[in-house]
């Protein structure tokens, strides 16, 4: 179901008629012989009924398969806090006559005032930040370990309630045992998430997936395809001819290791092209303008060069027996994963619903319009929608602006139970994945990508890192060689081993192939991303090296 703005709107009407019922009532005092305390009174309930409504709106989205539901949680949010905020004020305006000495010497002589006060602090960033825009600024994750706070609110809220009441206990003790029945609700439906995360890593099939490593050889460029002004398609063949030497399945990348000024430099690159097309790989590569390796690709590497490869890696893989439908988001050259999800199951006739949603800068930037064109004139269950983020031509008929929550939710409202593909930079994938998350779609229906380059996460992250570096407290021991490091300097546990000629396996450096796994035997380690890791790794102390550094004196297995 697609929720308008008009609707929305009705529902925030709906949730202020309380309020001006209130209103409505004090003008004309019928109120009761003590207007005060029946105005704070039933403020107070009010916000706490948003507040728990506000925290089922998830759960019941997904049992009830209806994730347009959860578009309506931050409206009851926004009202918990507004109800929260009158009831302080009615408080601070009627009851302490707008003194603020003896407000503040009220609310630290009674406990009960003191727990709803933290309460109402509590829930003012959440309403602060419940808006599109924060959501992006903060970015997926930290938005929702913030808005996480809305529990400790309700439990601050019913406590005020409960200590407050001096007869009859009901209704707060109703309202903490729903608060209850949701926090178990949580806590085991992440509990079922992680069971059947370590499920799947204990039943996964020993094919590519799991031994990314298969391969590692050399393969002649066959052709060179331009795809926008900055964007190229490479094509490789095994050298003598013949089937690709690898198995792979669609979404998963490959390794290119080029050699820059006599040093081997490694990245990673998405098999753009489908396994359904046996002899051969494409990868299709945006050349950044200060980029090592994809302006050596784009610059030096021409048609009949050989190129070492290793492959295949990566689990962002779709082969259409996990879901009847899917709907993918792409940002840029994000689409590459994508576009090898799409051709594979056009390839193979595919029956289920196919959405691409992609983003781009501009016309010139769309990457495989003309394929798409044609895969959909030809496919019709599969459907693109573009978006252009920086076109001014008036020539443009199609969208413009980023993929908003909107859109998503207008491409999801036709099909409800599908899997969610996302590819694309950061800024983009997080605060959609923490929206569609909010909306109660169920993490196991999103999967993303994205293509993080080692190169500057690590820039990035020694700076970060070099306090602890520079206080001497970090060190590092390579159980298996008996090796201690003490020298660090904010390097991952792979750099520090390639330096100290300790050989660990690793692929794309990125936190995706997940080949570089290593346990931790004790000590701290910060990653920079941890993507390549699932539930059971985490549990069992397994780390990436090409992302962890040490926080502390840290021994690993290797
Ligand atoms: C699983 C996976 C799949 C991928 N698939 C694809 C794909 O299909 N297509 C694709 O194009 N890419 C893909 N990538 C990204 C790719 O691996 C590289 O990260 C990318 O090509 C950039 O590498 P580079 O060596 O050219 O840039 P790097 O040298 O690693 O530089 C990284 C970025 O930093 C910028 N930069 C470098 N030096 C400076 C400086 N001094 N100041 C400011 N900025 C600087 C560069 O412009 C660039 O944007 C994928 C990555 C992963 C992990
Ligand atoms: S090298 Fe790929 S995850 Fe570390």
């Amino acid at each position: 179901m697609i929720v308008s703005r008009f609707t929305k709107r009705v529902v925030v009407l709906n949730c202020a008629v309380p309020a001006l019922l209130l209103a409505w009532d004090a003008s004309r005092n019928h109120l009761g012989a003590n207007p005060v305390n029946f105005a704070i009174r039933t403020t107070g309930l009010l916000s706490i009924i948003f507040l728990l409504l506000s925290l089922t709106v998830t759960p019941l989205a997904r049992l009830a398969k209806r994730s347009w539901l959860g578009t309506f949680r931050r409206s009851m949010g926004v009202s918990a806090f507004a109800y929260a905020a009158i009831h302080f004020n009615i408080f601070f305006w009627f009851d302490q006559a707008a003194s603020l000495v003896d407000t503040v010497s009220e609310i630290g002589m009674r406990l009960y005032l003191l727990i709803g006060f933290i309460g109402l602090l509590l829930m003012a960033p959440l309403a602060a930040t419940s808006t599109d825009g924060m959501i992006r600024r903060l970015g997926g994750k930290r938005w929702k370990l913030l808005h996480k706070l809305a529990y400790l609110a309700a439990i601050a809220g019913g406590l005020h309630f409960f200590l407050l009441v001096k007869a009859d206990a009901t209704r707060p003790l109703i309202a903490l045992g729903i608060l209850g029945v949701l926090f178990v609700y949580r806590m085991t439906a992440r509990y079922l998430q992680l069971n059947r995360d370590s499920r799947q890593l204990r039943t996964a099939k020993p094919v590519a997936v799991g031994k990314p490593r298969n391969w590692q050889g050399s393969m002649r460029v066959a052709r060179i395809f331009k795809e926008t002004h900055e964007v190229k398609t490479f094509r490789f063949v095994p050298v003598d001819g013949g089937p690709l030497p690898f198995k792979h399945q669609a979404g998963q990348n490959l390794t290119l290791t080029v050699n820059i000024e006599g040093k081997p430099v490694r990245r990673s690159y998405t098999i753009a092209s489908p396994p359904s097309r046996g002899h051969f790989a494409e990868i299709t590569v945006k050349r950044e303008e200060r980029g090592l390796v994809s302006r050596h690709l784009h610059d030096q590497l021409h048609e009949g060069d050989l190129i070492a490869i290793g492959a295949p890696a990566g689990r962002f893989i779709f082969t259409g027996n996990e879901a009847e439908s899917i709907v993918m988001t792409a940002g840029g050259v994000g689409i590459t994963p994508l576009m090898a999800k799409v051709r594979y199951l056009t390839d193979r006739g595919w029956p289920g619903p196919i959405h691409l949603l992609i983003s781009a800068r501009t016309e010139a930037d769309l990457i495989f319009r003309r394929e798409l064109d044609e895969l959909q004139s030809r496919h019709s269950n599969l459907r693109t929608t573009t978006t252009l983020t920086r076109e001014n031509a008036p020539a443009w008929t199609g969208r413009r602006g980023r993929v908003t929550a909107e859109l998503i939710r207008e491409v999801l409202a036709q099909d409800a139970n599908g899997r969610i593909h996302l590819c694309g930079p950061t800024e983009m994938t997080d605060p959609l994945i923490a929206l569609l998350k909010e909306q109660g779609v169920a993490d196991d229906r999103i999967h993303h990508e994205s293509f993080a380059s080692p190169s500057r996460g690590t820039v990035e992250a020694n700076t970060a890192a070099f306090d602890h570096v520079a206080a001497g407290m970090a060190t590092l021991e390579f159980a298996r060689s008996g090796q201690r490091v003490t020298d660090l300097m904010g390097r991952t546990i792979l750099e520090i081993a390639e330096a100290h000629g300790i050989a660990l396996p690793y692929d794309c450096r990125a936190a995706v192939c997940g080949q570089c796994k290593t346990r931790v035997i004790s000590g701290n380690v910060r990653m920079d991303a941890d993507d390549a890791l699932d539930a059971s790794d985490r549990a069992n102390g397994v780390v990436l090296a090409c992302q962890a550094r040490c926080q502390d004196q840290v021994v690993v297995e290797a």
